[in-house]
Parts: structure tokens; sequence; C-alpha cells
């Protein structure tokens, strides 16, 4: 199956951003994953659209934009000015789904739902057809470094059967302890996105070109 590598932002070396980005676009990875946090709908704050806009500066690479804030129908149209080629919303974090999908396609932009481990993917049966691309979290949105939330994984078949059964070209997306031992689970159940970030790429003592190699020798 293809797949694709977001690496996320938020676990580079901050302070040497630009170095990073460099090689990511070398390597020729799909997008890079931008985690926004209002400190409200996850317990921690991070990034902003100012950010993003810096770094659609020095990069081609396309930007897929994971939203973990309230209401985020209010910020779509910042986030889609500031660069985004990919618009993530949660399910949890809207009352207007439909709405909010369709605010960000006006845009032309590509538009997903996340999933909370909590959450369950009938609750976007209805909208399916709407969308780009699926993010089953396979760990509590808010924080890098967490443990598999072990449900995730059936959920992610799941995911893969609805997928199947209405629009086959949407992508399945994971985020959330997406390590070396995890892919090939994710993988084989239909995951096709992966987020990599503190458990794969970005850790210590481990160059993050050789991180992409080790990612797509085990994706085949
Ligand atoms: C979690 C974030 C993830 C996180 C993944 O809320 O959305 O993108 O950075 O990184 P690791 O590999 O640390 O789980
Ligand atoms: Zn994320």
């Amino acid at each position: 199956m293809e797949y694709k590598i977001s690496a996320s932002v938020m676990c580079s070396d901050l302070l040497n951003l630009e170095k990073d980005i460099q090689l990511l676009d070398k390597a020729g990875i799909e997008y890079l994953h931008w985690d926004i946090m209002d400190g409200n709908f996850v317990p921690n704050y991070s990034m902003n659209q100012d950010f993003m806009k810096a770094a659609r500066e020095i990069t081609d690479l396309k930007f897929d934009v994971h939203l973990m804030i309230e209401r985020p129908g209010r910020y779509i149209d910042k986030f889609a000015k500031a660069g985004a080629d990919l618009i993530v919303v949660h399910e949890e974090s809207t009352r207007h789904l439909h709405r909010v999908i369709q605010q960000i396609k006006k845009y032309n932009l590509e538009a997903g739902v996340a999933l909370n481990p909590a959450t369950s993917i009938k609750n976007i049966e209805y909208i399916v057809d709407d969308l780009d691309l699926i993010l089953i979290m396979t760990v509590n949105p808010g924080f890098a470094g967490q443990k598999l939330v072990p449900s995730t994984l059936k959920k992610i078949e799941s995911a893969k059967k609805m997928v199947e059964d209405n629009k086959p070209e949407i992508d399945i997306q994971v985020d959330g302890n997406v390590s070396f031992s995890n892919l090939h689970k994710m993988h084989s159940r239909g995951a096709n996105v992966f987020v990599a970030g503190s458990s794969s790429i970005f850790k210590k003592d481990l160059e993050i070109l050789e991180g992409i190699k080790k990612m797509r020798d085990i994706l085949g």
C-alpha cells in the first residue's frame, strides 16, 4: 500500500528549524505536520499561523495542519492564508462539523477530521464522502512522547472498512507514538499517512534522515 510521511514540526529542533526543514525537504517526505493547540481543547499550547507563515517562505513541502482548538471554524481563514494544504479538525471540537469541512473546501484545500481515542468512527458516517483524510489519534492529543492507546488499532481497521465501502481514495492518517515498532501494526490495518514525531525521526541520538530511511524500510 502506498504511504505518506508527515513530519511533526512540534517535535523538531525548534531553534534550528530551518536546518531540520532542509533535511526533510531533501528526504522527499510528503508533509510537514503542524500541531496547533489552544490550551483549551487540549491541556497544552503549541505554535500558531505566524510560525507556519514564516516556514512557508523556505519550503514547498505540503503543510498538514492538525487543529487541536475549540470551535476551529473561527480560524480556518487564518490557517488557509498561512499556507495550509490540508486542514484537519477534531470531531469533538465543533457542533457543526459539516459546515467547517465546507469552509476548508472553499479554499480548495484538502479536508480531514481527527478522532480522539474514545470517539467512534460512526460519528463521521454521514460526512465521509466530503473528506480527503481521516486522522485516527493513536494517543490522547496534546503531548508528544506518549504511549499508544491499543484499542485505536482496531479503529484503524474500522476506518479502513468505512473508507473502502464509501470512498476508497480517502487517506487514513495516524498520529501519536508512531514508533518503528508500531508502524507495521498501523500500516497492516490500513493506515497510510504516518505522523513522524519524537517516537521515530526526532529521536535523540538518531539522525533525521536515518529515521526516515528506517521508516521506509519498515513500510516497504
Ligand atoms: C500529539 C501530537 C503529535 C505528536 C506525535 O498531540 O499531535 O503530532 O507530536 O509525536 P510522538 O511521536 O511523540 O507521539
Ligand atoms: Zn498532530
